[in-house]
């Protein structure tokens, strides 16, 4: 049975677009599949690309203690709740029930550049402010903290000397389309073998 993973996803939605086709694509046994997208914003262009692509969307309010959120991934069955460009704070209660199986990717090579408010052009400014010669891509579970959960997998992306944050933020991302659903396929694929062993 394929894993069932829940998207949340508060903007443009080409990580999501990326995790949808390479699943979609794979030629052997489905090991996920998408089976919601949700958001914060009833108006995220993400939301577009999962309604094209025919599976279940919603957005709900984020300003609650998560119960909102909990019964929305309780009701679609999911095993593991992907983030992709998702600006809210998980709540306790939705991190204590998915502990374990919610990830994140961030682009940068967390713990450096990562915390509340790091995101979006903020995070590559703050990678050339700094004169770092590399920047890349983190994913990793999410505990309570902002970009503080356990790392999952790393990528590295060099900086150049003319990059200005636009031209570093589009290189990140296109590494980022590539790692990412990978490593969720990875932790998709541990996930069932852990099921397995311990049935
Ligand atoms: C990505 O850069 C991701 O690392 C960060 O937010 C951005 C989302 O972009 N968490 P998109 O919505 O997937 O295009």
């Amino acid at each position: 049975m394929p894993s069932r993973l829940a998207v949340l996803a508060s903007g443009r939605g080409s990580n999501l677009q990326a995790i949808i086709e390479h699943f979609d694509n794979l030629a052997r046994e489905r090991i996920a599949k998408v089976v919601l997208v949700a958001s914060n914003r009833a108006d995220a262009p993400a939301l577009i690309r999962a309604a094209t692509a025919s599976i279940d969307i919603a957005s709900f309010d984020a300003s609650d203690d998560g119960s909102t959120l909990l019964d929305l991934l309780r009701k679609a069955r999911v095993d593991l709740v992907v983030l992709a460009g998702y600006l809210k704070r998980i709540p306790p209660m939705v991190v204590r029930e998915y502990s374990g199986r919610i990830i994140n990717i961030h682009p940068a090579l967390l713990p450096a550049f990562g915390g509340a408010g790091m995101y979006g052009a903020r995070v590559h400014e703050a990678v050339i402010a700094s004169g770092a010669e590399e920047s890349g891509v983190t994913v990793h579970l999410v505990d309570d903290a902002y970009d503080r959960g356990p790392i999952v997998a790393q990528w590295r992306v060099a900086v150049e000397t003319s990059d200005t944050a636009e031209s570093l933020a589009a290189r990140v991302l296109a590494v980022e389309h590539i790692v990412y659903p990978r490593v969720i396929e990875m932790v998709a694929i541990l996930q069932q073998l852990e099921a397995k062993t311990t049935a």
